[in-house]
């Protein structure tokens, strides 16, 4: 942590993966929430039972309370796995990711975990699909550009707030099979500050950053935007400054692959002038928020691949390993009521995995701990008016 201006910012800087951590939760209270059929199955599977290409050790799984549940999964889903040995093979990882969602229950009581569209993907898979392997060392972030923010004014900040009801906020997207999450949150934090300076929303083009941004943090040669296999939004603002502005999705669409820079500087639809890291105190988070619009945050994804709804407020949720970029919109304070935490204020926060997923799209987090570490990477970006 490094002190400016009486304010404390975080100095870690990784590069976004936008992958799940996979920590091994062996909690006895965890344990406990497992259903009886899982916890058997478990034991049956044996040591790794999804590392096998094979279906094999999961035809014990067939014809249970576990295969019906699948059942509905793939169609709810629309999935389709081309042999009988794959079907097999996914039905074993669907029963292991039960047993992790229901770990995820227990050490997230306040919010709902369950089956996703994400369930029949073992971790390893998940992680390859949505990540590189990427990691930067732990340095400061001081650039020439994106300083650090001075303090803002807390006290009038109201008890709610929400960008989407102002119409600065775009549609939930779709990231797919890459590691881009970086780049939404970027173009979600442009889309923001471009439509409180001209009144227009745009959707900005993911693709251009994935395709031609190869910045490198400035302290950290190592950390640098590489497409689908990871980025930092910081970066991706250095890039945007440098070439000249972001273009529409219309005009450079999403394909979810790295491909060949297609960027022309005549389709420029929104120019970045410069961008800015913010404190960790969430009291400061919340005043960027409501002074300058919605913005970019780094955080711990761990706990959202089973994510249903809710607000999430996991009782370890390591605050170090910040691998997924969102986007911060809001914030609220009732909403839900469960257990002891029956008034957590939250955050609102944008995702990029599609509006199936979560709530529409969207993650709630409670406010106030650092969860997550989602105070620890968070940039307000601006947008050049002329
Ligand atoms: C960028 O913004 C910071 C404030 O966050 C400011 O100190 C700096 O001068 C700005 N840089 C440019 C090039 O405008
Ligand atoms: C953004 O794109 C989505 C999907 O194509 C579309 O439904 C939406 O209307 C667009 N929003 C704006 C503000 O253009």
């Amino acid at each position: 942590m490094a002190k400016g201006g009486g304010l404390t910012y975080a100095l870690s800087v990784t590069i976004l993966t936008c992958a799940f951590s996979l920590l091994p939760f062996h909690h006895t209270s965890a344990a406990a929430a497992v259903p009886e059929e899982f916890k058997i199955r478990q034991v049956t599977d044996g040591r790794n039972p999804t590392t096998t290409a094979h279906g094999g050790s999961n035809h014990h799984l067939l014809g249970t309370p576990a295969e019906h549940r699948f059942k509905s999964f793939i169609q709810e889903y629309n999935k389709e796995y081309s042999t009988r040995e794959e079907y097999v093979h996914r039905l074993g990882v669907f029963v292991k990711n039960l047993l992790r969602a229901a770990e995820h229950q227990a050490l997230d009581p306040t919010a709902v975990h369950g089956v996703t569209q994400f369930s029949d993907l073992t971790s390893e898979e998940f992680e390859r699909m949505y990540m590189g392997v990427k990691g930067g060392d732990r340095t400061s972030l001081l650039r020439e550009f994106g300083s650090h923010a001075p303090p803002m004014e807390v006290k009038d900040l109201p008890n709610s707030f929400d960008w989407r009801e102002k119409g600065a906020v775009t549609d939930v997207k779709m990231q797919g099979s890459c590691g881009s999450c970086w780049a939404f949150s970027t173009t979600g934090s442009i889309e923001g500050a471009n439509f409180i300076a001209t009144g227009k929303l745009l959707n900005l083009s993911e693709q251009q950053l994935v395709d031609c941004d190869n910045t490198c943090d400035k302290k950290d040669r190592k950390a640098c935007d590489s497409g689908c296999r990871g980025g930092l939004m910081t970066n991706a603002y250095k890039y945007l400054i440098e070439a000249g502005g972001i273009e529409e999705e219309d005009s450079y669409p999403y394909t979810g692959k790295r491909g060949e820079c297609k960027f022309s500087p005549d389709k420029v639809a929104v120019k970045v002038s410069n961008f800015t890291n913010i404190p960790i105190d969430e009291q400061q988070i919340a005043a960027y928020l409501v002074n300058h619009g919605p913005l970019a945050v780094g955080l711990n994804a761990v706990f959202m691949q089973t994510y249903i709804g809710g607000v999430s407020c996991p009782l370890i949720c390591g605050k170090r390993w910040v691998n997924h970029g969102v986007l911060l919109v809001g914030y609220g304070s009732k909403g839900f009521s469960i257990l002891r935490l029956s008034n957590q204020p939250y955050w609102i926060i944008k995702n990029s995995w599609g509006k199936r997923w979560g709530e529409n799209g969207y993650y709630k987090l409670c406010r106030g701990h650092g969860m997550c570490g989602m105070n620890t990477m968070v940039s307000a970006v601006m947008t050049q008016t002329s």
